[in-house]
């Protein structure tokens, strides 16, 4: 008798500590990879046994929440060896029309709404932008350069911030001069005029597949037409089946991410970027690339541009500070190679000038030294949070879902399996205040059926943790009609 309360008492007190160690990942305090506090300690904490304690980390290993390692403790367990999302092929091998409704509009309009956990919108949460730096480079501003923060600054933009681009891109870019960088209204603008300037109505943009659905949308917005590439949710686009197109029709521009695309967080090995330039070289054939979350790697070192193998002026490098600053100040830039001169120009048709106060500020911020602190925290917090994202998915989602694993930037590729449509899954899972991209966006042929892009832009928490939950109800759900 007195044998059994015992039992039912310690079971009682394993499963509490059990709970405390699980809510303690849930609202992100124990981030993947961190260490459990150790047995002796959540002993004296709770005030149970050794013997407790090790019980409800027994369990919490059978769930696989954290696991040990041998002389050094337990520790959360990171989402290691979900597979990788595999790309439905064969790939279209001729040019789309794009057509998307209104999804992207409503996916833009939900970035802001704070009743909706925030899966959906590739964004920073504010929280995690150096708000304090930026607000006092603005007050300086306004205080040392009213007359100039108040005046046009006409393209190419204010000298100051272009010199600080130029010190940071040298390396990364190759050699970069003040001369050879365009300030545009956040890299939408300079995607945008690059586009307008090398390429027609009715040309052909070969693009890497998937792909940022706001390219293709300008695909479809300027009359050309979109030529989807294959590509990996880990190394990029196949330049083989790049090869094979470019031997086969006119192309007028390739435009792709190297470092972390949007959505699958696919990162270009060095030799493939090179290759990537030498084929655009040969073929005559401008790249447009997109390096908004370069910067984001979760390695100290960021990986080089294409920009950095170019000897012929064929990539136009379009980028911004909207991911690591603030998307709000609209600062982004274009190094334009051999078009650079053009493309100043169309910039200056589409919007004169771009904010000269957000500009002096970026500069002021820069100047400062800041933007490396923060870059190091940042990189931190986001690699952590792709790493909660990617463990709760494989903890909630139907067995057989793959997960892209982006080693930086923020946002990750979900395949679901079988023949679960992800446009469903969206509109029920906004229902239940859960924002995703479904797939279908992410190409112009509707391929991408049972894919999603989650981010992880926002600090974990249990809000974010229950928002996994209900999606992978939902997907469950959509999955059984
Ligand atoms: C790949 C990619 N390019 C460009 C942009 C647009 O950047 P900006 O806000 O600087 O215009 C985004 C924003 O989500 C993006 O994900």
């Amino acid at each position: 008798m007195t044998e059994s309360k015992t039992v039912t008492k310690d079971s009682f007190l394993y499963e509490q500590v059990a709970d405390q160690v699980g809510a303690l990942v849930s609202s992100g305090a124990l981030g993947p990879g961190d260490r459990v506090p150790s047995l002796r300690a959540m002993s004296r904490k709770y005030k149970v046994s050794i013997a407790t304690v090790m019980q409800a980390y027994m369990q919490l290993e059978n769930k696989g929440l954290i696991e040990s390692r041998p002389q050094s403790g337990f520790f959360v367990r990171e989402a290691r060896g979900l597979p990788q999302p595999v790309h439905p092929s064969p790939a279209p091998r001729r040019p789309h029309r794009v057509q998307f409704g209104n999804t992207v509009e409503t996916i833009f309009a939900l970035a802001n709404q704070q009743d909706i956990v925030p899966l959906g919108v590739a964004n920073p949460a504010a929280s995690l932008l150096p708000v304090r730096g930026l607000s006092s480079a603005l007050r300086s501003v306004v205080s040392k350069h009213a007359d100039e923060a108040v005046s046009y600054n006409f393209p190419p933009g204010v000298l100051s911030l272009r010199r600080q681009l130029a010190l940071r891109l040298t390396g990364i870019a190759g050699e970069v001069d003040p001369e050879q960088i365009l300030i545009t209204n956040g890299a939408t603008e300079g995607l945008m005029v690059a586009l307008q300037t090398v390429a027609r109505p009715g040309d052909v943009i070969a693009v890497a597949t998937p792909s940022y659905f706001s390219v293709l949308q300008m695909i479809e917005r300027l009359g050309m037409l979109a030529l989807e590439i294959p590509s990996r949710a880990d190394t990029g686009i196949c330049l083989e089946s790049l090869n094979m197109q470019l031997r086969k029709r006119k192309v007028s521009a390739v435009v792709l991410s190297a470092n972390f695309s949007n959505p699958t967080g696919a990162l270009m090995p060095e030799e493939n970027k090179r290759e990537l330039v030498r084929m655009m070289a040969d073929f005559d054939v401008p790249l447009i690339e997109d390096d908004v979350f370069g910067d984001l790697s979760f390695e100290s070192d960021r990986p080089r541009m294409c920009k950095a193998y170019d000897k012929t002026g064929s990539v136009i490098t379009v980028s911004s500070y909207s991911k690591t600053l603030a998307p709000g100040f609209r600062v982004g830039w274009v190094m334009g190679g051999r078009y650079h001169r053009a493309i100043m120009q169309q910039k200056q048709l589409n919007s004169s000038a771009t904010s000269s106060l957000t500009q002096l500020a970026v500069a002021a911020f820069l100047e400062e030294g800041y933007y490396d602190r923060h870059l190091i925290t940042l990189r931190r917090a986001y690699r952590r949070q792709v790493g909660q994202l990617r463990s709760a998915i494989a903890s909630s989602f139907p067995q057989g879902t793959r997960v892209s694993d982006p080693q930086g930037g923020f946002v990750t590729w979900v395949q679901v399996p079988g023949n679960i449509d992800t446009q469903s899954v969206y509109q029920l899972a906004l229902k239940r205040g859960v924002s995703i991209t479904p797939g279908f966006l992410f190409s112009t042929t509707g391929k991408y059926q049972q894919f999603m892009r989650l981010c992880a832009g926002h600090p974990w928490d249990e809000r974010m943790s229950q928002g996994i939950v209900t999606l992978a109800d939902v997907v469950r759900e959509v999955g059984e009609q």
